[in-house]
């Protein structure tokens, strides 16, 4: 059984279809690539999966149960968690509040959630930091931070928005590893990214988007090298 399903998703603005009977499985374990040019509906399959938009035909199964309708704080709880495109982190709180706040809202009692903070700051590298304010940190050491929140209580499946966009090659890295080392222990991703070099690198699979419909689901270097994903990267917008 797969761990999270998309079944025939449809999702409009007006007369935009911008999810077009999407159908994806997702097993425990996977670590998956979700590419495709811009807008081609990326961002809002993501939206659905975790809670924040909900799709007008369609279904979405976790565990094999129905949880479209579901509110993002209920997903979360169910172990769907979703980091953005734009960081969302409190900004005049200081880096391992926002880890404790993380933490407690997951259900972690005080010393659990300071045992995970600290854990997750050395692992992401974010000791220097860990008293300043989440808003005078870099764009990179931010999406860090919002690693570092997602996996307070490592979910079921982290939905990961372009993480690496206009960050610093090495928090790339460190963001890099922190996957490639929690993939490696059995966690679940969906991870869009529009670098291909680390798409390549982390993710065994991928599924392609144009126009809100999937147009390749397969080994990332066969999706790479499918003749449909080339069209729609030179064809469309770039990415
Ligand atoms: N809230 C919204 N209202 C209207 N149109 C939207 C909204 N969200 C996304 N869209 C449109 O849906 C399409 C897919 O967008 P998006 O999912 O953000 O694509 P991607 O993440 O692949 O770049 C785009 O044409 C975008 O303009
Ligand atoms: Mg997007």
């Amino acid at each position: 059984m797969s761990l999270l399903s998309a079944r025939g998703v449809v999702k409009r603005y007006g007369g935009l279809t911008a999810v077009d009977n999407v159908t994806v499985d997702i097993a425990q374990g996977e670590l998956v690539g979700l590419i495709g040019p811009n807008g081609s509906g990326k961002t809002t399959l993501l939206n659905i999966l975790s809670g924040h938009a909900q799709p007008d035909a369609g279904e979405i199964l976790l565990d094999g149960k129905p949880c479209q309708g579901l509110k993002p704080e209920q997903l979360a709880h169910l172990g769907v968690m979703r980091m953005f495109q734009l960081t969302r982190v409190f900004r005049r709180m200081n880096v391992v509040d926002n880890l404790l706040v993380a933490g407690r809202a997951l259900g972690l009692d005080a010393q659990a959630a300071l045992t995970r903070a600290s854990e997750l700051i050395d692992e992401l590298r974010l000791g220097v930091v860990r008293h300043l304010d989440a808003g005078q940190l870099s764009g990179g050491q931010m999406k860090l931070l919002e690693f570092g929140l997602c996996f307070m209580v490592p979910p079921k499946v982290a939905l990961l928005d372009e993480p690496f966009a206009a960050v610093h090659p090495t928090m790339k890295e460190i963001m890099g590893e922190f996957i490639k080392s929690r993939h490696a222990n059995g966690q679940t991703f969906i991870l869009v990214s529009h670098d291909m070099p680390v798409v390549v690198e982390l993710c065994p699979r991928a599924v392609c988007m144009n126009a809100g419909a999937v147009i390749a689901d397969a080994s990332t270097r066969d999706v790479l090298n499918n003749a449909q994903v080339i069209e729609a990267y030179l064809g469309g917008h770039a990415a």
